[in-house]
């Protein structure tokens, strides 16, 4: 007889879009891969106690509570898993980390560098496993490009490019909500830029220094609560020159008002040898440039990005079907429950805690006008 299989208890914080995608990959993941453990969706938390009920019931979760603090100390709990807004992060994290829970956190890590460091040294100290969820990272197309690059096929990088564009704040009659606050986490910057920063930082390295413009278009939205108009203090379009310690160039874009854009993002490099692109709504597909091939093949050519031989797609359908955004998801639990309880977690809050200070110099450079190197926000903040 095969030994047991142990149960990992989950606590899921928060109930919005990503409580419901953590949930659901937590449940996929043991049907698309062989793990050591079984995940058990064991408790969800949130304010509202007849939502956070329902939601749990739709998504598999066993029980709620009301109390984050009680998710967090309760001993059938193995992995906190951060689903709210940034600015609650870095104390869920602290205090999960203080209980010796291993955590896995919503990007961005928080609203603000100085706090974020706070919640990086909080698990630093208690030493559990943890993770920051770019989640974007284990698309298998994204995961294939990293993997290109590290094989030397666009050779030495030159140049990086990358833009993030939505439509969700472009209708002035949004609703204010935590997006639109800057203490909660809710700039441009660091919701869509951070996955951007994150991806160049994995394929290209340290970011130096960066020059951002930023533009808000619509400054006062109606709050439900109170119906009065509230200030929004975040940048709803942004755009960064920057640096990298390579000496590559590179430039991003992040907007959340572009009409007839739903979620629509792009990463490029450029090597001196070749060129590699994907482009989001086919996220099944990379493209690649050689520039030591025949010059009689000059061009891109479209790679399907779910032969058996590349990264996770030998777990997943047959090759033709593609997957979608929920497999990032899937993928990163798995990865995570795979390497539990002693395999090191990738990316870490330690990656977390980079991404926010470029995210951090592109804000503090929209507003002062002037380059700003990313270790200037590492020394302020000392
Ligand atoms: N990786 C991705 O693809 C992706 C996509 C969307 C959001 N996110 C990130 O996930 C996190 C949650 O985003 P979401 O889209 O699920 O948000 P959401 O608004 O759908 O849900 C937020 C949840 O947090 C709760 N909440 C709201 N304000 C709170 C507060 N002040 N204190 C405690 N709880 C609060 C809400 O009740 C809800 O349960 C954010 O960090 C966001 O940047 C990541």
């Amino acid at each position: 007889m095969s030994a047991p299989v142990r149960e990992v208890g989950i606590g899921i914080v928060g109930y919005g879009i990503m409580g419901k995608a953590h949930s659901y990959a937590y449940t996929a993941a043991p049907r698309i891969r062989e793990l050591p453990v079984r995940p058990r969706l064991r408790l969800m938390s949130g304010r509202n106690a007849e939502a956070v009920r329902a939601a749990a019931r739709a998504y598999g979760v066993e029980e709620t509570t009301g109390d984050w603090r009680a998710l967090v100390d309760h001993p059938d709990i193995d992995i906190v898993d951060v689903c709210t807004p940034p600015g609650t992060h870095a104390e869920i994290v602290a205090a999960a980390a203080a209980a010796g829970k291993a955590v896995l956190c919503e990007k961005p890590l928080a609203a603000d560098y100085a706090t974020a460091l706070g919640a990086a040294d909080a698990v630093r100290r208690a030493g559990v496993p943890n993770a920051i969820g770019f989640n974007y990272r284990r698309l298998p197309a994204v995961s294939l490009m990293k993997r290109m690059i590290d094989e030397g096929r666009v050779g030495e990088i030159l140049l990086f490019r990358a833009s993030f564009l939505s439509d969700e704040f472009l209708d002035p009659s949004v609703p204010f909500d935590w997006r639109f606050e800057r203490a909660m986490g809710g700039t441009t910057i660091s919701d869509l830029g951070a996955h951007l920063i994150d991806m160049a930082l994995w394929m290209v390295g340290d970011i130096a220094d960066v020059s951002a413009q930023s533009r808000t278009f619509t400054t006062e939205r109606v709050d439900p609560g109170s119906g009065r108009p509230r200030r929004v203090d975040v940048d709803e379009a942004s755009s960064a020159l920057v640096t990298f310690a390579s000496g590559a160039r590179g430039s991003f874009e992040m907007a959340r008002t572009c009409a007839r854009r739903p979620c629509d993002f792009w990463v490029e490099v450029n090597g001196t040898q070749g060129t590699l692109r994907f482009d989001y709504p086919r996220l099944n597909e990379l493209l690649y440039g050689d520039a030591r091939e025949d010059g009689s093949l000059y061009g891109m050519r479209v790679i399907r990005a779910e032969h058996e031989s590349h990264p996770y797609a030998a777990q997943w359908w047959p090759i033709g079907q593609g997957v979608g955004y929920d497999a990032s998801f899937i993928n990163q639990a798995a990865d995570l429950l795979e390497r539990w309880l002693d395999g090191e977690w990738d990316p870490s809050i330690e990656t977390g805690l980079r991404v926010q200070a470029v995210c951090e110099a592109m804000e503090r450079s929209a507003e002062e006008r002037r380059w700003v190197g990313v270790d200037e926000i590492a020394a302020k903040a000392l």
